[in-house]
């Protein structure tokens, strides 16, 4: 039984998270995590809410709430409609826990120690009235470049110009208007990466099975410009994890938070030991995942993230880790994924476009999402979600291909022969070769999940799924009753075993429908197929099954041209 940890990158607190959001993450970890539970391995899989930052401090301050209370409450949130989407996480942390706290404390310190920090000072633009630094979007002003006049303290919307608050021309805080301003210095702390450089490309080398996606942003980022810089961890925010050392104070860091790029990634290791805590585990529990020098040197870590989030994983984190000299795990491999699309353009939250969690789950179950998702993962390049294209991959593969096989069988053996497994007859050629070929195929399909593709994952699903209608379309039970009825039962024998192997295959992928179909065949026996004849023997002779609802409807046109239009404008 191998041991296996998987991370997904934790989403952002400000608000509910698009499609694109789900199937770059959360959603292909979720289906690597549920194969190899299903495998036997013992899997630890951990998610949760990154609530740090001015995209946090500015969404609570829009909904009119104290930003404790705004995280406190979109935490739920996700959490449910993490549920609703059926993410089977050990754990949905939050990077605001004390566990975070202490620990993205307790790194800053071994780092400092390890001499790997720096202070700089830096001019910044302070707000006289507001009584604050004005960080990144906490200023707007003129931008330079191009004259609009809505520009950003770090960017310019318009010309996209990266920006320093400096720079701009009538700057005024967006906390009050405030044009109030004035130039101070402040104190900030410095990861010196740079000392780290060699380290970190000796450790990217050795990842030779990386996908190269993944290495090839790390090497870019490695080796552009002057190459790796050190960076700020630090911020002039009310919300974060205060600066310390360890538990101690840090001598001029006072009212300062740690930046929030610095302490998400450490929520992977903290959202373990909330998971300890919420079972009234001891710290050994979480540590044997983590700690190489306590039981971890054995665990297999996998991440899973959108392209934007491998630089942070690939460099800045690794820094963290090996610069902190302590054993802690270091990921084994990263997953790394393009972006999807929305009907001609781009999903976008802060613009509301596409379409988003809530949303999806009011209008049809998971399975249909989860499904759609996972067979187009923008994996090779970026990938487009039509409402199309979506209705014809649901009526076809769920609705046509699988949906129909389960209950086109169980009627016809309810009809001919009772619900109870027949006895009659036994496999003849045609069930040889369809055991053959499912042998051969399952074996695929576990290859390219246990690689993570997960678009030929479930390329050889459906293709599973489909040599078993062909089976049935030329075996043809249903015209063989009538002249061979015992042949007709062997048949039905081998398609009642077969819907039970769809069910623990398709499991990963549409974990809804999965168990309608066991508990319809009265089994809870969810043993992995891999010994294909052995498995189509599992249910025995007599044994009860019943015929299940309907697994998946059709989108009719008429929903889907609904839909279209009911998602083409702009979520407010
Ligand atoms: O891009 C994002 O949604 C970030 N919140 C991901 C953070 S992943 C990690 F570092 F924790
Ligand atoms: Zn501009």
């Amino acid at each position: 039984m191998a041991r296996i940890l998987i991370t997904s990158a934790i989403p952002y607190i400000n608000g509910i998270k698009h499609l694109g959001n789900l199937v770059g993450s959360q959603l292909p970890a979720d289906l690597f995590a549920r194969f190899c539970r299903a495998r036997g391995d013992e899997v630890m899989f951990i998610c949760a809410t990154d609530e740090h930052g001015t995209p946090a401090e500015l969404a609570a301050a829009k909904a009119g709430k104290p930003v404790e209370d705004y995280c406190a409450e979109m935490h739920e949130v996700q959490k449910e409609l993490a549920a609703g989407f059926r993410l089977s996480f050990d754990h949905f942390g939050r990077s605001s826990s004390q566990r975070n706290h202490r620990l993205t404390q307790h790194f800053a310190g071994v780092l400092a120690n390890n001499g790997l920090i720096r202070e700089v000072s830096e001019k910044q633009v302070y707000s006289i009235d507001d009584k604050r630094f004005l960080p990144d979007r906490y200023i707007e002003g003129t931008c330079p470049n191009c004259g609009y006049t809505s520009a950003r303290g770090d960017q310019c919307d318009n010309c996209t110009k990266q920006l320093d608050p400096t720079d701009l021309i009538n700057p005024h805080s967006t906390v009050s208007g405030s044009t109030n301003l004035e130039v101070r210095e402040t104190k900030h702390l410095y990861l010196m990466q740079r000392t780290l450089r060699d380290k970190l490309e000796a450790w990217i080398d050795s990842k030779t099975d990386w996908p190269i996606l993944t290495t090839s942003i790390a090497k870019k980022w490695l080796n552009d410009g002057d190459g790796l810089q050190d960076r700020g961890i630090t911020r002039d925010l009310y919300w974060g994890i205060p600066v310390k050392h360890g538990d101690q104070p840090w001598p001029g860091m006072e009212g300062k938070v740690f930046y929030v790029w610095f302490d998400a990634p450490i929520e992977y290791i903290a959202g373990t030991a909330e998971w300890a805590d919420a079972h009234g585990l001891d710290n050994a529990a979480w540590e044997r995942w983590w700690r190489t020098d306590k039981g971890a040197s054995d665990v297999t870590y996998y991440q899973f993230m959108g392209k934007d989030n491998v630089p942070f994983h690939t460099l800045s984190f690794p820094a963290t880790i090996l610069g902190s000299g302590e054993p802690w795990k270091l990921v084994d491999y990263l997953k790394s994924f393009n972006y999807l699309n929305y009907d001609g353009g781009q999903f976008s939250t802060s613009r509301g476009r596409g379409v988003f969690m809530d949303q999806a789950l009011s209008i049809l179950p998971s399975d249909y999402w989860r499904w759609w998702l996972l067979s187009h993962a923008p994996e090779s390049s970026d990938a487009e979600f039509t409402w199309e294209n979506f209705q014809a991959s649901v009526n076809k593969d769920l609705a046509d291909v699988l949906g129909n096989l389960v209950s086109r069988v169980t009627k016809f053996a309810r009809a001919k022969f009772g619900e109870t497994i027949p006895a009659g007859g036994s496999f003849g050629a045609q069930e040889t070769a369809l055991i053959a070929d499912l042998g051969t195929r399952i074996k695929d399909y576990e290859g390219y999940m246990a690689a993570m593709e997960v678009r030929k994952a479930a390329a050889e699903l459906r293709g599973i799924w489909v040599v078993g209608n062909e089976y049935l379309q030329s075996a043809a039970p249903w015209t063989v009753v009538k002249t061979d009825p015992e042949q007709a039962q062997a048949m039905i024998r081998l398609a009642i075993n077969l819907i039970r192997i769809y069910a623990i295959l398709s499991q990963p992928f549409i974990p809804d429908a999965s168990a309608t179909m066991m508990s319809a065949l009265n089994s809870t026996d969810w043993t992995w197929p891999n010994n294909i004849s052995e498995a189509i023997r599992a249910l025995p002779v007599d044994h009860g099954f019943a015929v299940p609802e309907n697994l998946f409807r059709k989108i009719t046109d008429e929903e889907r041209a609904e839909w279209q239009v009911k998602f083409s404008g702009i979520r407010t």
